[in-house]
């Protein structure tokens, strides 16, 4: 087997992230966090204190290099996988991703990095845009209690401040943010499997992924 994309989209803390990563490791595949690239933008924004609602502004793109490898990303060669996940970064990032300038240039770079070998990417466009003919498509939601529940834990863990209303709070503003920008907007592709994850464990969701995955490869096996 040449290839396989497996595209995994969803909405702010359906765990995307983490069960992408875990399906990678377990199939020794590669893990692409597209949502990362948009926060590294949102990051090097903030830090060249241009005006974030003028869509011009992010003409730095055109000399910035971002690279994302092994579950790490980098800015110019600079390792900034910690410093996106800040609160300022995480408050920006639905503005700064909904410039369809800054969305051509991502989209650019996600499609490059998913030529070749067996892939995992995780965002929200992934299966409508980035890779339309991907292999299998799933779309993760879980009710936004449950959603900020996870987040507010992961932070907990990280030794960050936190409450969890203003988790619920920022979470549902991004929920309405990335579903209703004009660009791409956060939707289920007509052939994403949706996989509802308010009841599962991290475990469970991988095991079914993993599942769907094995059933299509052994049909593209058999067919080809
Ligand atoms: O997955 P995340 O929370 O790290 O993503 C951060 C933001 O990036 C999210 O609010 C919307 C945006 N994003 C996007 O617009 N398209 C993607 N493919 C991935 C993320």
């Amino acid at each position: 087997m040449s290839g396989f994309k497996l595209a995994i989209d969803g909405p702010a803390g359906s765990g995307k992230s983490t069960i992408s990563k875990l399906i990678a490791t377990r199939l020794g595949w590669t893990h692409i966090d597209t949502g990362a690239m948009y926060r590294a933008v949102t990051l090097e924004a903030l830090e060249l204190g241009i005006d974030l609602h003028l869509e011009s502004s992010y003409l730095f793109l055109e000399s910035m290099l971002i690279h994302y490898d092994n579950d790490r990303i980098y800015i110019d060669d600079k390792d900034v996988t910690e410093e996106i996940r800040q609160h300022q970064v995480t408050q920006n990032v639905s503005l700064v991703s909904s410039f369809p300038y800054v969305r051509k240039k991502m989209v650019e770079l996600q499609k490059k990095a998913a030529t070749k070998g067996m892939i995992v990417m995780d965002g929200r466009d992934i299966g409508t845009v980035v890779l339309p003919n991907a292999d299998l498509k799933i779309f993760l939601t879980a009710h936004i209690e449950e959603r900020a529940k996870r987040r507010y834990k992961e932070d907990v863990n990280k030794g960050k401040k936190v409450n969890i209303d203003q988790v619920i709070e920022d979470i549902g503003t991004r929920d309405i943010k990335d579903s209703t920008r004009e660009t791409s907007p956060l939707k289920k592709a007509k052939d994403a499997i949706e996989l509802d994850t308010t009841h599962l464990t991290i475990d469970e969701v991988v095991e079914k992924i993993i599942i769907q995955v094995n059933k299509k490869l052994e049909n593209l096996v058999n067919y080809s």
